[in-house]
C-alpha cells in the first residue's frame, strides 16, 4: 500500500493465459513482486492449445517445471501418425508423420534441444505455471477485471473491477503487462497499431468424451483430419478430431460460415457432428462443452508503450495451425521478464526494455504469417479429391472410391493427393519456424559477423548458430559422466559466460565486470578435467568459437555476445558487450532506474542454489 492506500506492486499482469501465467512464474522466480489477474473465476476450462514445442519446453525446464509438464502431457511418440480419413471408421486417405516423429526428422528434433515437443493441454499448463508463481512472488486474483490504466513517469495506475462485489479499485504498478488475449482491452487502450483482419472465418470447438481406442490406438496421433462433405466449411477448412487425453477425451474443431454468425450449438447438433466424424453413430458420446471462435490474421507492429507491455494473443492473433500461439506467448514472456527484473533491480537501463519490441514484434509478424499461410496448405487435399469441383456427396464418394482403382486417372488423383499431403509438412513439421528465431536489437552485442546462410529450408529445419541474437545451441556435455545440456548451465535469471581451456582470462574479466555493473555473471569453463566436459565434441563444433573464446548467454538463453578467442582486452571487451546488452553504454549513474533495495530473498536463493 502507498500513502493513498492504493495497493502497490512491481508488475501487474492482466490475464492468466499462457502469456500471463508464464510471466507470473518467471517474474516470481526472478524475485519480482507481481499481481496477476483474470476476470473469470478460474484458468482456461477447455483444452485449446496443446502442441508444446521444444523452445517452450526449454522455458519450462528453466523454470524447473519440465518433469511435471511431461507427466501431465502426452509424449511425443503418441503424437505423430496424423491420419487423413473420411471418418475415423472410414477410408484412410494417407498419413503424415508430424511433430518430428518421422525417423528422418526425429534426429533434427533430438539434436536441437534437450527437451522434446509434447502435447500439453492448455487447461493443465496454466495451473502448472500458476502453481509455480503463487508460492513465490505472485498474488493471484480471479474474478478481477482490468478496466483501464493511466501511466506516468514513475508507474502505472490501473483500475480493476472486483466482479464478486462490483467494486472498482486502483492498483499502482511500476510496469503493466497486457496478456489479455485476442480481444485485448489493454492493446486497445494503449492504441497499439494492429495490422491485418479479425474474423476471417469461423470455427467451433466441441469437447467430448468417448472411448475411441478401436479407431485410434493403432495409429496414435494428436490430430485426426476428417475429409467428408460439409467438413470443409469455414474455420480451418477441414474437420479435426483432436486427442485431449488418449484415447477417451477429444476436441472436435469444425467450421461455420462466418458471415452467418456463430451457430446455436445444441447438444444434439454437437453429437450429430461428432458421430459423423467418427463414422459410427453407436459410439456413446458425452458432450462436455461447445464454443465458437474466429480465425484471425492480426499482429501488432509495436508491442509496448512506455511502461505497458503487451504479449501473447493480444499482439499476435492467428489460426491454431502450426500450434504456435501459446508457444509464442510463453516465449514473449521469457523475453520480457528477465529484462523487467534487471531494470527493476537497477542492473539495466529502462531504455533496454525497448528491445522487447525490437525482438518480439518481428516474431509476432512471422508466426501470424506462417499460421495463416498454413490455411492455404489444406485446401489442395480437397482439390485432389475433387471437392471444390463437385460438391455432390455421391460424386465425392466416387472420387474417393477411385483412389483404389488401377487406372491412369486414379494414379493421377493419388499423386495429387500425396503431393497435397506432403505439402503439409509446413503445417506440422515447421521446426525452423519454432526454433530459428534470431534477434537483432539493442540488447544484443553484435560480433560483426554476417547472419549465416540457411543450408536447408529455414521454415522446416532448425539451424543452430552461436551468432549473437540466436539461441544458445544445445549440446550434451557431461558432469561426473552424467549428461547435461549446455542450456542447463545457463538461464534461471542470470547471465552466463561459457569458455574453454585457455579462456580463463574471461573468468577474471567476468569478476571485474560483474563488480562494476553490480550483477552476477555465472562462468563455466568447458573442457577436459573441468566440471563440465565435452566428450562428444559437440560443444566445440556448435559453439563456433575457439577453445579460448567466450559466449555470453542472456538469461533467456539467447547468445548476447561472443568472442572468437581470448584477447589482451578481455575485460574491456566483456565490459563493452555487457554494457551494450544492459543499455548502459553511456555509463552510470542510471538516473531513471527504479532500484528496489531488494532484500535477500529465500525464493531467489532457492533458485540460485540449483545452479
Ligand atoms: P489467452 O486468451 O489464453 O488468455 C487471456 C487471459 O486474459 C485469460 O486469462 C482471460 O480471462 C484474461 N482476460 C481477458 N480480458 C481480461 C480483462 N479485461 N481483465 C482481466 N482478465 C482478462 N497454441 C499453441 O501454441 N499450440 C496449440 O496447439 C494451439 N492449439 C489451439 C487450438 C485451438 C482450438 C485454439 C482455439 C487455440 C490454440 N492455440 C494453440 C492458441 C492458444 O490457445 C493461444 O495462442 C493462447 O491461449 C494465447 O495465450 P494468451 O495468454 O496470450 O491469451
Amino acid at each position: 500500500m502507498n500513502r493513498n492506500n492504493i495497493p502497490e506492486t512491481e508488475v501487474l499482469i492482466i490475464g492468466t493465459g499462457p502469456a500471463g501465467a508464464a510471466s507470473a512464474a518467471l517474474l516470481s522466480g526472478y524475485g519480482v513482486n507481481n499481481i496477476v489477474i483474470n476476470k473469470w473465476s478460474w484458468t482456461a476450462r477447455t483444452p485449446r492449445a496443446h502442441i508444446t514445442n521444444q523452445r517452450t519446453m526449454e522455458i519450462l525446464r528453466d523454470l524447473g517445471l519440465e518433469e511435471e509438464a511431461k507427466n501431465l502431457a502426452t509424449p511425443n511418440d503418441l503424437m505423430g501418425e496424423n491420419p487423413f480419413c473420411t471418418s475415423l471408421a472410414g477410408q484412410e486417405l494417407g498419413r503424415v508423420n508430424t511433430w518430428g516423429t518421422h525417423p528422418l526428422r526425429r534426429a533434427d528434433y533430438e539434436l536441437a534441444s534437450p527437451s522434446m515437443i509434447c502435447d500439453l493441454p492448455q487447461n493443465l499448463l496454466e495451473p502448472l505455471l500458476l502453481r509455480s508463481a503463487g508460492p513465490r512472488r505472485s498474488s493471484i486474483r480471479f474474478n478481477t477485471e482490468y478496466l483501464n490504466h493511466v501511466q506516468d513517469q514513475n508507474g502505472v495506475t490501473v483500475t480493476l473491477l472486483d466482479r464478486l462485489n462490483g467494486q472498482t479499485y486502483d492498483v499502482r504498478a511500476k510496469y503493466l503487462i497486457g496478456a489479455d488475449g485476442a480481444n485485448s482491452k489493454v492493446v486497445e487502450d494503449l492504441g497499439l497499431p494492429l495490422e491485418g483482419k479479425m474474423g476471417i472465418s469461423g470455427s467451433m470447438n466441441i469437447v467430448f468424451e468417448a472411448d475411441l481406442s478401436e479407431y485410434v490406438a493403432h495409429r496414435p496421433s494428436v490430430l485426426y483430419w476428417i475429409v467428408q462433405p460439409g467438413s470443409n466449411v469455414g474455420g480451418l477448412g477441414i474437420a479435426v478430431i483432436r486427442m485431449v487425453r488418449p484415447w477417451y477425451k477429444w476436441l472436435v474443431v469444425y467450421g461455420y460460415e462466418v458471415e452467418d454468425g456463430p451457430p446455436e450449438l445444441t447438444e444434439e447438433t454437437a453429437t450429430h457432428i461428432v458421430h459423423s466424424l467418427i463414422g459410427n453413430r453407436n459410439i456413446p458420446v458425452k458432450i462436455e462443452s461447445t464454443s465458437t471462435w474466429t480465425v484471425n490474421d492480426v499482429h501488432a507492429k509495436q508491442l509496448s508503450r512506455g511502461r505497458v507491455f503487451c504479449m501473447g494473443d493480444a499482439v499476435h492473433r492467428h489460426p491454431p495451425l502450426n500450434g504456435l500461439g501459446s508457444n509464442a506467448s510463453i516465449q514473449d514472456a521469457f523475453n520480457l521478464c528477465w529484462k523487467l527484473a534487471h531494470v527493476l533491480d537497477g542492473k539495466a537501463h529502462p531504455d533496454m526494455l525497448e528491445s522487447y519490441n525490437e525482438e518480439r514484434a518481428p516474431v509476432a509478424a512471422q508466426v501470424v504469417k506462417r499460421a495463416n499461410k498454413s490455411l492455404d496448405d489444406l485446401p489442395p487435399i480437397y482439390a485432389a479429391l475433387g471437392f471444390f469441383d463437385e460438391q455432390d456427396p455421391g460424386e465425392i464418394q466416387k472420387n474417393i472410391a477411385e483412389l483404389c482403382e488401377s487406372t491412369p486417372a486414379a494414379a493421377e488423383r493419388r499423386q495429387a493427393l500425396r503431393d497435397a499431403l506432403d505439402n503439409t509438412h509446413y503445417v506440422y513439421n515447421a521446426h525452423g519456424v519454432e526454433m530459428n528465431q534470431r534477434y537483432d536489437s539493442r540488447a544484443v552485442a553484435t560480433d560483426g559477423t554476417a547472419e549465416p546462410h540457411y543450408l536447408r529450408d529455414a521454415e522446416l529445419y532448425h539451424q543452430a548458430s552461436s551468432r549473437p541474437g540466436a539461441n544458445l545451441p544445445h549440446a550434451w556435455l557431461t558432469e561426473n559422466g552424467h549428461r547435461v545440456s549446455t542450456l542447463d548451465l545457463c538461464g534461471r535469471g542470470k547471465f552466463t559466460l561459457l569458455t574453454g581451456l585457455g579462456g580463463e582470462a574471461w573468468l577474471d574479466a567476468a569478476r571485474t565486470v560483474e563488480k562494476e555493473l553490480g550483477l552476477e555473471i555465472r562462468t563455466h569453463v568447458i573442457g577436459f578435467g573441468r566440471q563440465y566436459e565435452d566428450p562428444y565434441g559437440d560443444f566445440a563444433r556448435l559453439s563456433e568459437i575457439s577453445e579460448t573464446g567466450a559466449l555470453v548467454i542472456r538469461p533467456d538463453l539467447f547468445v548476447g555476445w561472443r568472442a572468437q578467442a581470448v584477447s589482451d582486452n578481455a575485460t574491456a571487451d566483456l565490459r563493452a558487450a555487457m554494457s551494450r546488452i544492459l543499455g548502459r553504454e553511456n555509463g552510470d549513474p542510471l538516473t531513471d532506474l527504479h532500484t528496489r533495495n531488494r532484500k535477500a530473498d529465500s525464493i531467489k536463493d532457492h533458485w540460485m542454489s540449483q545452479t
